[in-house]
């Protein structure tokens, strides 16, 4: 990975973390990530996967180690989903979504516009004046997910995104995802417990170990996009979930 080809567009070198209560949540933490790609970051509760992308998202400094870019991302130039959709009460979804460049002083002509158009991206044109109390779940994360695409970032961070949802619901956020994901070109970087969900989205996983967190295992999934239902019930996909759970297995009980 290292050496040849262009340079990684984000790159962690030996990213230690220790909080100031004294947890070291983060031992050597090297990972090169290439532009366009989709990583799924998966591990034990506590590993460090919500720190690792704190890290990336500049929220918080590395107590050891380096996160460089191969261009430093301008404002907007990294979205980041969390687990809550975290939308504001009382404001409508259409102004949730155009906070961020409302922020960014874009003119509102064409930030409406901008968010009109995502907005139906993500399926949500006729709740443009909804409330986010009068969305279902699935709807609201839908919002956040414009919201952190509203300018156009070029890495887009998710933390267990989808956490929360039923397994139908999910999977077609899963799908509108990959959509968004093709059509954009963002780099993402998604967190997830789902070893399923994780692989079906990905185009490598990785395996984090805990106590203290670090990386097991950095596993290829090489199946092809776009991917669909139909890759749910395909024999590769069925190795590729076994692989990594193993690797997950492995990784919690050479912890333990
Ligand atoms: N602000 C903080 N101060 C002190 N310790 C923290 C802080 N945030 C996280 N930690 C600790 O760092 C470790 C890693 O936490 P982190 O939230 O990154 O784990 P995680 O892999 O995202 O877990 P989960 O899957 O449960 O979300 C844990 O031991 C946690 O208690
Ligand atoms: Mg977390």
């Amino acid at each position: 990975m290292m050496g040849q080809g262009p340079a990684p567009f984000l790159e962690l070198q030996g990213v230690t973390k220790r909080y100031p209560n004294g947890t070291l949540a983060l031992t050597g933490i090297s990972l090169a990530v290439g532009e366009g790609e989709f990583l799924a970051i998966v591990g034990a509760s506590g590993c460090g996967k919500s720190t690792i992308l704190r890290h990336v998202a500049g929220l918080v400094a590395p107590t050891a180690g380096r996160i460089s870019w191969s261009k430093p991302p301008a404002t907007g130039g990294v979205g980041m989903v969390f687990q809550e959709p975290t939308l504001m009460p009382w404001a409508c979804i259409r102004d949730n979504v155009r906070l961020p460049l409302d922020l960014a002083k874009v003119p509102r002509a064409e930030a409406d516009a901008r968010v009109t158009a995502l907005l139906a991206q993500v399926g949500l044109a006729d709740f443009a004046q909804a409330y986010p109390r009068e969305l279902s779940g699935g709807m609201k994360m839908r919002a956040s997910i414009a919201r952190a695409l509203v300018t156009r970032p070029r890495l887009l961070l998710m933390d267990e995104p989808f956490a929360a949802l039923d397994e139908i619901t999910r999977q077609k956020l899963n799908d509108d995802l990959l959509a968004l994901w093709r059509e954009q070109r963002f780099t993402a970087m998604f967190v997830t417990h789902s070893v399923y969900e994780g692989v079906y989205l990905a185009n490598r996983a990785i395996v984090m170990a805990p106590r203290p967190g670090r990386i097991h295992a950095d596993i290829p999934l090489d199946l092809p996009y776009p991917r669909d239902e139909a890759l749910r019930t395909d024999a590769r996909y069925a190795a590729a979930c076994r692989a990594v759970s193993l690797a997950l297995a492995d990784a919690i009980l050479r912890a333990a």
